[in-house]
């Protein structure tokens, strides 16, 4: 009977060692020992030598098995060090791994919904939805808490959604309600309160008519019965009649003037002490604009910068425009009428697709470049022209190329030409936190979302049906990430596969792994190396929703600040008198209490920039209810 032990226990990954002992005793037992030993010495051999076999097996399998064990061990120790200092940031990865990893429970959450659960229960979106039914035009003193720094000398501007009504009829999406200011005046450590809505044609003509006259973003006007097909017809080639001045979303200075802005090129002059409506410019006719972003950018000197849609001969331009603050033959400072006579388109460049020019709403400056995020939601020219026959809203006409990269054009200062393009994977944004120039890169740090499904949740009706979605806040998923550009050392373009043109990719890097919006900096720093960011979450299924972010950029790592039922806004950098650090200084944020019973109620948070802990507040009882706001500016003025 031949002799040979089992070849499964030679395999090849076991040891050589073994595989050798094993190879020698076969030999023995085949040859040598097989002639002088007896039948039943060898069997009782042949046991002896396979257990031994199988222990030596054991033993090696069991090392396998620790060693597989202490790698895990510390690569989770590993990761788990970056959670702790870095908030997961610090990855570079592309887009889709970021959020895709981040959404994984929905089964949980569709469990939840069907066991009669709320889904996010510390999310209260009725913040959003209040209408103000009382202006404040004079001051209210507040309740201070805390210590205001004397030196806080200046008036906290904010705008915002203040009624989603108009009579009996209702907005569809919170972008459309009725501009409201507010305005905290700090004054020797006091501080006051006032709002009032933004007297802009649409608004006056809706309370007149107490109906919804002109088709807002995501609402449709009520029909008007004296409107005839002809009156249809001629507003399609009449692009600017009835379009709404709602400027609803921020507040910027211009010279020394204060004006409100939304996407429509018509900007409203407000009174920054009184909140009074004063006057409107609208750019369509002057420069041809028929939309611009609602973040123009400040430069040290006064200079305005904004990014502009102009529709041309070749189809439509992304334009950078000017408003020169100082003339530069003579050094003549020029008023804020001067500024706006002497609008100028100082870089240009054509639209990725002709009929879907992009979606903007912020852009970047550098000290050579001025950056044009192209991201792939892009407005249908064709269903805006049908869109604006039925009356429909201009978000009917928005069109979501998921398949498409997002762009990333560094046009020149200098001579206005595009200098380089950079795609990325399909990403949609609306801020830009910041931007600069190191090491023969641009590096460009934006709030990012998978696609624009956040806007579909700022419907009222989404918002009011938060905690029957289970993918809200999927849909409403941000990370803060940031792209290096290097634009020294790499060609202008590549060429792909198929010998096509095509543009250098870039995957980003997470900055900190919690859902960042309205993001500010110390306005010092825009367009140039920072460290810091303050922004307030935007995830609504986190443990306290309300949260005040501040990111440090060098060592990706936040800190946040919170209170239960407490809801702030975008915070605001004030630099100390004395500052020497980056985040020497105060942020200052307006609060508004979540629930029925804090309604009317508005208040202002000051924390420690450095420390991100609150020194003082003041709140203020109101008569009507307070609805959040979005964007403002801190005036040095009261
Ligand atoms: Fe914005």
């Amino acid at each position: 009977m031949p002799f040979f032990l089992p070849h499964h226990i030679m395999s090849p990954s076991i040891p050589r060692s073994i595989n050798v002992c094993a190879t020698r005793l076969r030999c023995v037992c085949n040859n040598t020992m097989k002639a002088y030993l007896s039948k039943k010495k060898l069997s009782s051999l042949k046991t002896r030598f396979a257990s031994k076999v199988k222990a030596a097996v054991g033993r090696y399998k069991k090392c396998r098995y620790w060693l597989s064990q202490g790698l895990r061990r510390i690569a989770k120790r590993r990761d788990k060090t970056a959670d702790d200092v870095g908030g997961g940031g610090g990855r570079i990865t592309k887009i889709d791994d970021i959020f895709g990893e981040l959404d994984r429970d929905r089964d949980s959450l569709v469990e939840k919904l069907n066991s009669g659960q709320e889904l996010y229960p510390n999310c209260d979106t009725s913040i959003w939805l209040r209408c103000c039914t009382q202006e404040i035009p004079s001051p209210i003193q507040g309740v201070v808490q805390g210590g205001i720094p004397g030196w806080l000398t200046g008036s906290l501007l904010r705008n915002g959604p203040g009624s989603t009504k108009v009579g009996n009829h209702e907005f569809k999406h919170i972008f459309d309600s009725s501009a409201l200011l507010h305005r905290f005046a700090f004054n020797n450590g006091t501080v006051s309160y006032q709002c009032r809505f933004l007297e802009s044609n649409t608004y006056k003509q809706n309370k007149a008519a107490q109906r919804i006259v002109i088709s807002e973003f995501g609402t449709r006007a009520c029909p008007d019965p004296c409107k005839t097909i002809f009156h249809r017809i001629s507003n399609v080639f009449n692009w600017g009649e009835d379009q709404s001045d709602n400027a609803m979303i921020s507040i910027y200075p211009i010279g020394d003037e204060y004006y409100t802005l939304t996407e429509y090129p018509i900007m409203t002059r407000i009174d920054p002490v009184t909140l009074e409506t004063l006057q409107t410019m609208d750019l369509t006719h002057q420069t041809g604009i028929v939309h611009h972003t609602a973040h123009p950018h400040v430069a040290a000197d006064g200079a305005v910068f904004n990014l502009a849609t102009v529709p041309k001969l070749d189809g439509p331009h992304y334009c950078v425009v000017n408003f020169p603050r100082f003339d530069p033959d003579t050094g003549h400072q020029f008023t804020t009428d001067e500024m706006f006579d002497r609008i100028r388109v100082v870089a240009s460049i054509k639209c990725r697709w002709p009929l879907h020019p992009g979606y903007m709403h912020s852009f970047g400056v550098t000290d050579r470049y001025f950056i044009i995020v192209e991201q792939p939601l892009s407005v249908s020219l064709s269903a805006a022209v049908v869109n604006r026959f039925k009356g429909n809203p201009l978000s009917n006409s928005l069109k979501w190329f998921q398949d498409c990269p997002t762009l990333i054009h560094l046009i020149s200062r200098s001579d206005g030409q595009t200098v380089k393009t950079f795609k990325s994977d399909a990403f949609f944004y609306l801020h830009i936190i910041n931007q600069f120039e190191e090491d023969g890169c641009v590096v460009i740090d934006i709030c990012c979302y998978r696609d624009p499904s956040m806007i579909d949740c700022m419907y009222i009706e989404a918002l009011q049906n938060l905690n029957k979605n289970p993918d809200y806040a999927s849909m409403f998923r941000s990370r803060p990430l940031r792209f290096v550009l290097p634009v020294d050392s790499i060609p202008t373009s590549v060429v792909d596969d198929d010998g096509k043109t095509d543009y250098p990719h870039v995957n980003p890097e997470t900055l900190c792994n919690l859902g960042c919006e309205t993001p500010r900096i110390n306005d010092c720093n825009i367009g140039n190396k920072y460290r810091f960011f303050y922004a307030i979450s935007s995830d609504v299924d986190a443990e306290n929703p309300g949260m005040l972010i501040k990111v440090d950029t060098y060592k990706k790592t936040c800190t946040t600040w919170s209170e239960r039922n407490v809801y702030p806004s975008e915070p605001i950098f004030v630099p100390s008198p004395d500052a020497k650090d980056e985040d020497d200084g105060v942020v200052l944020s307006s609060i508004v209490w979540g629930g029925t019973e804090c309604t009317n109620r508005a208040g202002v948070v000051v924390l420690d920039a450095k420390t991100w802990t609150e020194i003082g507040r003041a709140t203020f009882v109101t008569q009507s209810p307070v609805p959040k706001c979005l964007h403002g500016w801190y005036a040095r003025v009261v």
